[in-house]
């Protein structure tokens, strides 16, 4: 028997209608759009409201229209995987919430968490399960509702993120498609420069974390960026050269979108041009974990069947790394 090899299969999203402009946050905090456009591209991002919504909300869209799109029932699923930061509750896992409201009776499934990263490693994850031969069906989800994690006071956080979520089916493919390798990698000696300080066992939520703002995002802007621009360019071009691609045969750049400056430099390093990056921060800014599948979601029509697609994604933990994929399915 051939090979397997985990296809993506179909692609699903969801972005919430509530639009925050940077005009709006030029009301907020002291920015300008001017400051937010060039320092990292972005000029909109949506916002999940109401009370008692969380990032399953936007996943169960986003998976609804993936099973239509595929012509599957939820009780086919056999595995879910949901990549987020930003889960309903700490436990039990969305995976958990999602299998129960779009009736997956038959999966098993759990969160995973690698901050920005996340999606990349679940690529990695329910591709092996696939090549496994015993799952036929892995739903990998990517999103976050960075606005719950959020101080709309601090201007070093506040113009970056969004909400948003995205998925994919992984299905057994025997014609060479699909994850063709993964590199990937954690430092976690890069903690101190992005967190979440409170809220875990080592620091539970108390009055004390609630009023010193621990529960919400902190990032060292300025540590980030060079370690994010210095390794998602370097395993970027590293994942080229060991398949032997060049700046020719790779199709698609798929990067996190965290900071066009950052997505610039690595498309450089690899001796790609702009019309073969996928880039849409300016609509969305950065959605963490829903990033690569929201560019998925956007670009699917223009994919083909043989298509070279390079992902890449930095985050905190530090995590990073890049998945080689040749797409499956002509849009
Ligand atoms: O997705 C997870 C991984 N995260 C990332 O990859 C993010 C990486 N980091 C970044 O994208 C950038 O560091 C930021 C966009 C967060 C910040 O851009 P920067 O070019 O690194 O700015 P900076 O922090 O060096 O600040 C430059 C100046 C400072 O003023 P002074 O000290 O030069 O007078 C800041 O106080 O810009 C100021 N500043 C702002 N001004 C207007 C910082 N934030 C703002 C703001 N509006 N929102």
């Amino acid at each position: 028997m051939s090979k397997i090899t985990a296809a993506i299969t179909a692609v699903g999203g969801y972005v919430p209608p509530d639009i925050l402009a940077n005009a709006d946050l030029e009301k907020m905090v002291d920015t300008t759009d001017e400051w937010i456009t060039t320092r990292t591209g972005i000029k909109e991002r949506h916002i999940l409201k109401g009370e008692n919504k969380g990032v399953t909300e936007m996943a169960i869209p986003a998976v609804k229209e993936l099973m239509r799109k595929r012509g599957i029932t939820p009780d086919e699923i056999d595995v879910i995987i949901c990549a987020t930061v930003t889960g309903d509750m700490i436990f039990p896992s969305s995976a958990c919430v999602i299998a129960d409201k779009i009736g997956a009776k038959n999966a098993w499934g759990f969160d995973l968490q690698a901050a920005c990263s996340g999606f990349l490693f679940g690529l990695e994850t329910g591709a092996k399960f696939i090549e496994s031969g015993k799952y036929k069906k892995v739903l990998l989800i990517g999103g976050d509702k960075m606005s719950a994690i959020i101080d709309y006071t601090d201007r070093n956080t506040c113009i970056i993120f969004g909400d948003g979520a995205g998925c994919v089916l992984l299905e057994p493919d025997f014609n060479g498609y699909g994850v063709q390798d993964a590199l990937l990698h954690i430092d976690g000696s890069g903690r101190h420069y992005l967190h979440q300080k409170a809220g875990g066992s080592q620091k539970p939520p108390t009055h004390q974390t609630v009023d010193a703002k621990e529960h919400f995002v902190f990032q060292d802007g300025k540590t980030v960026f060079k370690f994010a621009v210095t390794n998602m360019a370097q395993v970027s071009y590293e994942i080229m050269e060991r398949n032997n691609l060049s700046a020719d045969t790779v199709t698609w750049l798929v990067p996190h979108q965290a900071n066009l400056r950052i997505i610039d430099a690595t498309a450089e390093r690899m001796g790609l041009s702009r019309d073969k990056i996928m880039i849409n921060i300016e609509k969305y800014g950065n959605t963490t974990n829903g990033t690569l599948p929201l560019l998925l979601w956007e670009w699917e029509k223009k994919l083909k069947q043989g298509d070279n697609l390079i992902f890449s994604a930095f985050g905190g933990g530090f995590t990073w790394g890049s998945v080689y994929i040749k797409w499956a399915y002509n849009g």
